[in-house]
């Protein structure tokens, strides 16, 4: 058995007060080991800024999604008009729910990047699958707060794409249509829906926030990958964290936070449906129903295969092979810039991606039909020729160091 480390006498709390605490609780240890020392690649590039960029989108989300919270309704009848009471009534109201609203679009935007960064440099390769994994699950538990959340403000599209994204699930054989009751807690979606989005709405970024930490951990086991993708063995390809990486996340906060706070303050609807400023109503059906933009691609997969079922299974496929993607590539090689097929793959990948999220925007019939039909194809052949392509890809000669 190994016996707990002698720390010696415990300073005294008046001489060595932060000493007095760190040697009950060994904070100056972690904020030292993990944001200050931390030996980091030299070589990183502006896409390692996205990591920091991500944790504070989640931030600022639950920040101001707590100060939301504080004037919401989650009640049919005044949910909506609670909405407006935020934006008209309540002092900086309409500042906070601009910020949530684009705020929910900027995070996926930074997470999108991040992953896109993860895939071209090999991120997601031994020793970090767990890491990467972590990520999907991060992922799925970002579009089921986001799902939520918009049905909050119950107007047009949140009744309807609530109701017809939960009735995706009466294609599970047998149990399918009970599964649907019990999830809207009623035959249609309605108070005990919304009540219950609500909570979960609440409740879920603060699951994300602690997967966030496994994810750290797991980040900070084998430290960063980089852009040549090497392992780096000596001391002097790392440098500590601070001061040098905190300015530049700083940095990349600062050109974030423009974009952002334009969009909060000139155009805070431009990324959402018009729709949406109808309250909801059960008996009329808006003439598109489109989710929001960050789901398009998946939703193009969706309506691209004729059979509800085959469909459903696609759409959830396409988001669950990503944890399997580590299995599926087996070159050696990590960045994509030494890989000359799966280089071209990548970029092919994520034109295909953008085309997949415009024909989700589009009506499901004629050429979008074909186009997403095609896309879908590209998107699971990107994944499934991948054994094949590490197999016979002749990697160019990798640099001995940075
Ligand atoms: C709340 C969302 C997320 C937060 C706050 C977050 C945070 C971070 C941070 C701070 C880093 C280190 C800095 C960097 O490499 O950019 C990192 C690295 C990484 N993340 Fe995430 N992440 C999130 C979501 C995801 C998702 C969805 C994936 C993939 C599915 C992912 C995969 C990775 C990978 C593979 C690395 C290692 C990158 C490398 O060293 O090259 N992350 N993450």
């Amino acid at each position: 058995m190994k016996m707990k480390k002698d720390r010696g006498p415990s300073p005294d709390i008046l001489k060595d007060p932060a000493g007095w605490v760190d040697y009950r609780l060994p904070f100056k240890w972690l904020v030292n080991d993990h944001l200050i020392d931390y030996p980091t690649p030299k070589n990183l590039s502006y896409m390692w800024n996205f990591g920091s960029l991500a944790g504070v989108a989640l931030l600022l989300q639950i920040v101001t999604g707590l100060f939301l919270a504080m004037h919401y309704k989650g009640d049919v009848t005044l949910a909506f008009d609670s909405i407006q009471h935020i934006m008209r009534n309540v002092q900086g109201g309409w500042l906070i729910r601009n910020m949530h609203m684009v705020g929910a679009s900027f995070f996926f935007i930074v997470v999108y990047i991040h992953m896109f960064r993860g895939l071209y440099y090999g991120s997601y390769k031994s020793p970090r699958e767990i890491l990467w994994g972590l990520g999907v699950i991060i992922l799925l538990l970002m579009m089921a707060t986001a799902f939520m959340g918009y049905v909050l403000p119950w107007g047009q599209m949140s009744y309807w794409g609530a109701t017809v994204i939960t009735n995706l699930l009466s294609v599970i054989p047998l149990v399918g249509d009970d599964i649907v009751i019990w999830l809207w807690g009623g035959y249609s979606v309605g108070d005990p829906t919304l009540t219950r989005f609500y909570a979960l709405h609440f409740v879920l970024p603060f699951v994300i926030a602690a997967v966030t930490m496994l994810h750290l951990v797991a980040l900070h086991t084998h430290g960063s990958n980089n852009p040549k993708g090497i392992d780096l063995k000596k001391e002097t390809d790392f440098i500590p964290f601070h001061p040098y990486y905190t300015m530049k996340d700083i940095f990349g906060l600062g050109v974030y936070l423009m974009p952002f706070l334009f969009m909060v303050f000139y155009l805070p609807d431009a990324l959402g449906h018009p729709d949406n400023y109808i309250p909801a109503d059960p008996l009329v059906t808006p003439a598109h129903i489109v989710p929001e933009w960050y789901f398009l691609p998946f939703y193009a997969i969706l309506r691209a295969i004729p059979s509800k079922e085959l469909g459903v299974l696609a759409m959830f496929a396409s988001i669950l092979i990503l944890f399997i993607l580590p299995l599926l590539d087996r070159s050696k090689v990590r960045s994509a810039s030494y890989r000359p097929i799966y280089q071209q793959m990548f970029w092919i990948f994520a034109v295909n991606a953008l085309v997949l999220g415009w024909c989700g925007a589009q009506p499901a019939e004629g050429i979008y039909v074909i186009i997403a039909r095609v896309c879908t194809f590209v998107y699971f052949a990107f994944f499934l020729s991948l054994p094949l392509v590490s197999r016979i890809e002749k990697p160019r000669p990798l640099p001995k160091g940075i």
